[in-house]
């Protein structure tokens, strides 16, 4: 595009339900521009003069009063906005107005106005003109990073949340623990951070989150709308934790600390027949809720091959009251549906490969929410296609346009008669280097978009 064209409208990622393009109505950001709000919606008129600033280096000032002519104005509005994280945006030749019900409705608006600037000044910084109606489709829309393989620092992190929410993903589902290693303190039990995090795929140094890190992260994606989702992967996926404790061993001996690329899964188990790992799990979720504002854990339970089914039963049994206790309600990858019986509250992430499955649309039926991340469509870290010159194919070779295209609602709206949710996860830390997801569930009586 030449530098001097704003962004098309048309172009807009993730498509809006609604976009009407005027392309005589341009607005000019320059060194007069303000951007007015009051109260609840000033934190977001502040990120949006903070990246306006930095983009233009116009001196873009927060004002409270209504907007006058040539100003940005934020406006929280619930009669005109109903859906939560929904919102308009009007860009005309005089002024641009962007209406919410919530913060994190504007929010989302203004990473839309992001996208309608150009990518360089050219001739001037100039809003494409036009309308944006806009609503989510889905309630949870996620990315996950595999931390454990690969160990991302908190600068990295950040970045990476800035990243998703542009896109309007508002989770975070940060993969702490696995084979290769533990990222996450934890007080009580000290040597799974400063041991099981020691490595890495490949033998690097690693490294962990300290509690004050952690907490860090947390806040910066709260302040972007995001809400994070640790995922501590048990009782399989577990051998950092057993090299750092030897205790936790069916055999009582610690394993060395593994190194290897993550297609080695399911060789590795917490002992589900002693009372220690119980202990040590009830230890671990109490210092991880505590970090945790969202509603969410994941405790993975995928790939528990090394694990007797008896044993696998048994400890799901015991590690779902752990959390409904800490106020918590769990995520599973779906192999957790093996057990019956779950509560409603349990909510399984499909990862699998299937264009059903029958225990996923029986939770579905039963009411449970589900999230989706089918690997073949969304796992990022497999080839676009076979002269890709990184990446998996274990689960096909996936292009942007089938990850893009994908929709997960016609297999999952089908099964029940109850309201559904459906997700979508761009999943890729089985396998991978570093990985990212996207999921969402949809509510009761959402409708349908082009997102
Ligand atoms: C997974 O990729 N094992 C969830």
């Amino acid at each position: 595009m030449p530098a001097s064209q704003p962004s098309n409208m048309d172009t807009l990622i993730p498509a809006p339900v609604f976009a009407s393009p005027a392309p005589a109505e341009d607005f000019a950001v320059t060194a007069a521009t303000a951007v007015h709000a009051v109260d609840a919606a000033a934190p977001v008129a502040e990120h949006l003069a903070e990246l306006l600033r930095a983009g233009t280096g116009h001196p873009v000032r927060v004002l409270p009063g209504p907007a006058p002519d040539g100003a940005i104005a934020l406006v929280l509005d619930v009669a005109a906005v109903p859906h939560p994280e929904g919102y308009r945006l009007r860009v005309t030749r005089r002024s641009v107005t962007l209406t919410a019900a919530t913060p994190a409705g504007l929010f989302a608006g203004v990473q839309t106005l992001r996208q309608l600037l150009p990518a360089q000044a050219g001739a001037g910084w100039v809003v494409a003109g036009g309308e944006v109606h806009d609503q989510p489709r889905f309630a949870h829309r996620g990315a996950m990073l595999d931390v454990s393989r690969h160990f991302s620092t908190v600068a990295e992190v950040k970045r990476f949340i800035d990243q998703i929410a542009r896109y309007k993903l508002n989770v975070l589902h940060l993969h702490l623990t696995d084979d290769q290693s533990w990222r996450i303190e934890i007080r009580s039990w000290p040597r799974l951070a400063t041991y099981g995090g020691s490595t890495q795929v490949g033998g690097g140094p690693g490294g962990y989150y300290t509690q004050q890190e952690y907490r860090d992260l947390v806040a910066y994606a709260a302040s972007r709308h995001v809400t994070v989702i640790p995922e501590i992967d048990v009782p399989g996926h577990t051998n950092a934790a057993l090299a750092s404790y030897p205790e936790l061993n069916a055999d009582g001996v610690a394993p060395p600390l593994f190194t290897a690329r993550g297609n080695a899964t399911g060789f590795s188990s917490l002992a589900t027949d002693k009372e220690i790992t119980y202990r040590f799990v009830d230890d671990v979720l109490r210092e991880v809720a505590a970090l945790t504002p969202g509603e969410y854990l994941h405790l993975g339970t995928d790939e528990t091959h090394a694990t007797p089914e008896e044993g696998r039963l048994a400890f799901i049994d015991r590690v779902l009251p752990m959390a409904a206790r800490l106020g918590k309600s769990v995520i599973g990858w779906h192999e957790i549906l093996r057990s019956p019986g779950l509560p409603v509250s349990t909510v399984p992430q499909y990862w699998g490969r299937e264009s059903s499955d029958p225990l996923m649309a029986a939770a579905v039926a039963r009411g449970n929410r589900v999230l989706l991340s089918p690997a073949h469509k969304v796992y990022l870290d497999m080839k676009y296609d076979l002269s890709t010159p990184i990446g998996y194919t274990w689960a096909g070779c996936i292009d942007v346009a089938d990850i893009y295209d994908w929709d997960p609602a016609p297999t999952w709206t089908a099964c029940p008669s109850r309201p559904c949710w459906a997700s979508r996860v761009h999943c890729g830390r089985r396998r991978s280097r570093r990985t990212s997801t996207s999921s969402t569930w949809r509510s009761p009586g959402s409708r349908p978009s082009p997102r």
